[in-house]
């Protein structure tokens, strides 16, 4: 997992995460204007209580000034002039927005699909990763994205994009990165035990690296080992997010190593002997067979698991003896 360090006065400026898309300057340039023009009413406002509170105290009754009744010219100031101060940052803010939405027709076109607790991304050659974007610097990118249970959020604070990740919808949110480096994806809609650790990363990277990254995606092929090529499955599908591969280690679901070929005993009463069918049963149809002690909380992989690479994570989980 990648860790993320804030970078200070320079890129994006203080407190806020480096710059490395074409949005973050006027988003972040927006969000200076709001927050000094803040300020500074904040500092003018207690400025002029404190300063009348002292001037215009009671001293003795003589002392009482005459009540003011109404003052036109000062209620059009402090009308007007903040009215046109909100047109200025919803004109701004709109403005953004605007270019926020609608992606460039040349965008690369890459799904995200959000599930407790990973993310998958799915490239434009079909090949998927988990957890994982990875993007050529300097072209646009369009995310297509959906989640098959709860609502998500996907949300890349270096490139100042967020978009909710909604069942049954898709929301799309687009992009161009400008500075190569790794930056963090967070989930930043609450969405059950391990929301928190619902933690991807993308990689802004030159256009060669993104083909040949492109080409190492697909499924195994011929002359592949098939436990390694489980194990990149696994590590694709985000499986580690809920199964650990250290016996008897608990996370979400049951650990994975030390199964194969061992006693299992099931919330139905029944127990029986790990085989081939159990793992295969265990992925297509998790909730057909839940292991004592767990919830059923497992999505089917049936649909995104199939044929060679099926039996290949099948033979990973059988090789963690
Ligand atoms: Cu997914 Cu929080």
């Amino acid at each position: 997992m990648q860790t993320f360090s804030p970078v200070l006065i320079g890129s994006g400026g203080f407190w806020m995460p480096p710059q490395a898309s074409t949005f973050a300057p006027n988003t972040d340039a927006l969000f200076h204007f709001i927050l000094w023009l803040c300020a500074i009413f904040f500092a003018g406002l207690m400025g002029a209580t404190a300063y009348f509170g002292w001037k215009y105290k009671k001293r003795s009754d003589a002392d009482r000034t005459s009540p003011i009744r109404g003052n036109h010219k000062l209620e059009i100031v402090w009308s007007v002039i903040p009215g046109l101060l909100l047109l200025v940052i919803f004109g701004w803010g709109f403005a953004g927005y605007r270019e926020m939405i609608v992606a460039p027709p040349n965008a690369i076109n890459m799904h995200i699909t959000g599930q407790k607790w990973s993310w998958t991304m799915t490239y434009p050659n079909g090949g998927e990763d988990g957890n994982r974007l990875v993007v050529p610097i300097n072209e646009p990118v369009k995310l297509t994205m959906s989640s098959i249970d709860v609502i998500h959020s996907f949300f890349v604070p270096a490139f100042r994009v967020k978009r909710d990740v909604i069942p049954n919808r898709y929301t799309t949110i687009w992009f161009q990165a400008t500075e190569l480096g790794s930056y963090p994806i967070y989930c930043t809609e609450y969405c059950g035990d391990r929301h928190s650790e619902m933690i991807g990363h993308v990689d802004v990277v030159t256009r060669e690296e993104y083909e040949t990254y492109l080409r190492g995606l697909a499924g195994c092929s011929e002359g592949d080992d098939l436990v390694a090529c489980g194990e990149r499955q696994f590590q694709r599908l985000g499986c580690g997010a809920c199964h650990s591969v250290v016996p008897g280690q608990r996370i979400v679901g049951p650990s994975l190593a030390q199964v194969f070929g061992h006693e299992v005993s099931l919330t139905d009463g029944t127990t029986l002997t790990a085989d081939e069918d159990y793992l295969r049963q265990s992925i297509m149809d998790p909730n057909s067979q839940i292991v004592e002690g767990f919830a059923p909380q497992m999505p089917t992989f049936a649909g995104r698991l199939d044929g060679v690479n099926l039996a290949a994570v099948i033979e990973y989980i059988k090789s963690l003896q």
